[in-house]
């Protein structure tokens, strides 16, 4: 283990073992999904702009945003919120202009103009190509409330509510598949114990479920989860109910410690990569419980609908805003390397937040947008979408952080589409270069890998209004490859490498 004052190691060397042969699972394209709540200028500003404004606009939706996200390929995209949601009610967002009334809201002290509603959200999640996640309201919600909005989003009978969607200017239904019951409803969303909220779930999710019949394949019920005790004193609770249940979501938020997203020790950094070995833990644990309670035929699954870093400066009074470095690509890869890794019970994912908010993939300062180097990380982790993960094991010297962790310096994951063997990576040793040697069993790759490197001289790099392309992905000269062969990846760099098999 290298102690993590290691500056002067010249090269590293590493090996990674992929076994085709050795199937993990599908990787669900929801794997690599987002979270937009109304909060600080993710909503107002970042993506809505009202069809007045001279930014560019689609019916008020920004077109540089829209149009960042589309290129991305995000799968499904979770709203309204986070804490928003056990406090919105959503005819108030719904309706003429004129007739919208401005609220109060709560947990983020600001005025909520109920501007950007259900249809506006629909209509985004259509110019994206995004699936829609919704978060329904049970801290300070109502049954009735909850199934009014889904027959508003999903009947295709002749109702109250489809004759106001109608009205509205949606003849067909949405549609909506993703359904959240509740978030955080340990704190924010009603400070409940399990067994109050599996009481709540199992009351909303009953009723829910009897409109399965609106979308192929029923409706995908997500259960707000928590730390382990909770999770399994809640499931504890649902035994002879977990027909309501499809999964149970976990919050996973690191990187507190820092100074900022921009200012930080390198001891934060190696801290910051470890804390990807806490967030497997936890993975690991709720897997192990859906597991448990999963019955033949029907599998509980695990989502992690809110996860990413969280810096001081995001805080209440500068709407979460927070700056993403270099160092925030990394430790997206090494996570996505991770949730790839359980693809077999993560069913999805949605990291918080799109835009100016925590850790965003996009800023934006009026009418300019920045792509962040997060944007980037996932823009090279596309290709694992529908893919199946293969075993993909990594022989790599550790170095240990200040929480005494043995982080590895290399993390990879491995997938196979359409004869092509997708593998992406990331070297966190911030001044040694990784030779990494790849032995692939079970077959061969032919031809030219197309390589993509993501690095930049300083780990606290990033892009700005000023400067927005310093942190972006390179076409690397390619390189031939076969049953195994040899290439360095630089220090502090993210990597994605496509080759076919023969
Ligand atoms: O993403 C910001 C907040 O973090 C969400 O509203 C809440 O669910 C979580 O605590």
């Amino acid at each position: 283990m290298l102690p993590n004052t290691e500056t002067g190691v010249k090269r590293l060397r590493a090996k990674l073992n992929i076994n085709l042969n050795q199937t993990l699972g599908g990787i669900s394209p929801h794997t690599y999904g987002n979270f937009a709540e109304h909060l600080g200028r993710c909503i107002y500003g970042g993506i809505w702009v009202g069809p007045q404004s001279k930014i560019p606009n689609e019916g008020g939706i920004r077109t540089d945003v829209a149009g960042a996200l589309k290129d991305l390929g995000l799968p499904v995209l979770r709203w309204p919120g986070g804490c928003f949601a056990d406090n919105y009610h959503w005819q108030w967002g719904v309706g003429a202009a004129e007739k919208r009334r401005p609220r109060h809201n709560l947990w983020w002290a600001q005025p909520e103009p109920n501007e950007f509603g259900t249809d506006e959200f629909i209509r985004l999640c259509r110019m994206v190509g995004c699936e829609p996640y919704i978060c329904l309201n049970v801290g300070s919600g109502t049954v009735e409330e909850a199934l009014g909005w889904v027959e508003y989003c999903n009947s295709d009978q002749d109702t109250y509510y489809t004759r106001l969607r109608r009205e509205n200017g949606a003849r067909d239904p949405y549609r909506v598949r993703f359904w959240g019951i509740g978030n955080e409803n340990w704190g924010c969303g009603g400070s409940m114990t399990p067994e109050q909220y599996a009481y709540e779930y199992r009351k909303y999710a009953t009723y829910l479920r009897a409109m399965d019949n609106t979308v192929p394949g029923g409706l995908f019920l997500i259960a707000c989860g928590f730390h382990d005790d909770w999770n399994f004193r809640f499931l504890r609770e649902m035994r002879g109910a977990t027909h309501l249940l499809d999964a149970f979501s976990l919050h996973l938020y690191v990187g507190g410690y820092s100074r900022s997203a921009t200012e930080f020790t390198d001891e934060d950094h190696y801290r910051l990569m470890g804390d990807v070995l806490f967030m497997e833990t936890e993975v690991a644990r709720a897997c192990h419980l859906a597991r448990y309670y999963s019955t033949f035929g029907r599998q509980i699954y695990v989502v992690v609908d809110e996860w990413g870093t969280w810096y001081p400066e995001a805080n209440v009074a500068s709407g979460l805003y927070q700056q993403n470095a270099l160092r925030d690509a990394l430790f997206t890869a090494c996570a996505l390397n991770m949730f790839n890794r359980h693809c077999d019970c993560v069913f999805m994912t949605n990291m918080a937040q799109t835009v100016n908010v925590l850790q965003s993939l996009i800023l934006t300062q009026g009418s300019k947008m920045v792509l962040t180097p997060t944007y980037w990380a996932y823009y090279m982790f596309r290709g694992h979408m529908g893919g199946t993960a293969v075993a993909c094991e990594t022989d790599a010297p550790t170095i240990q952080d200040n929480q005494g962790r043995a982080v590895p310096v290399l993390s990879a994951s491995a997938s196979v589409k359409d004869g092509t063997l997708f593998l992406t990576l990331a070297n966190i040793h911030l001044t040694a270069p990784v030779s990494v040697e790849v032995g692939l069993l079970g077959g061969s790759a032919s031809g030219q890998a197309c390589v993509s490197i993501l690095t930049s001289r300083d780990v606290r790099d990033h892009n700005s209004f000023e400067a927005p392309n310093r942190v972006v992905p390179r076409a690397k000269k390619a390189a031939a490859a076969g049953a195994s062969w040899r290439f360095r990846l630089p220090p502090m760099a993210v990597g994605a490498i496509a080759v076919g098999l023969s």
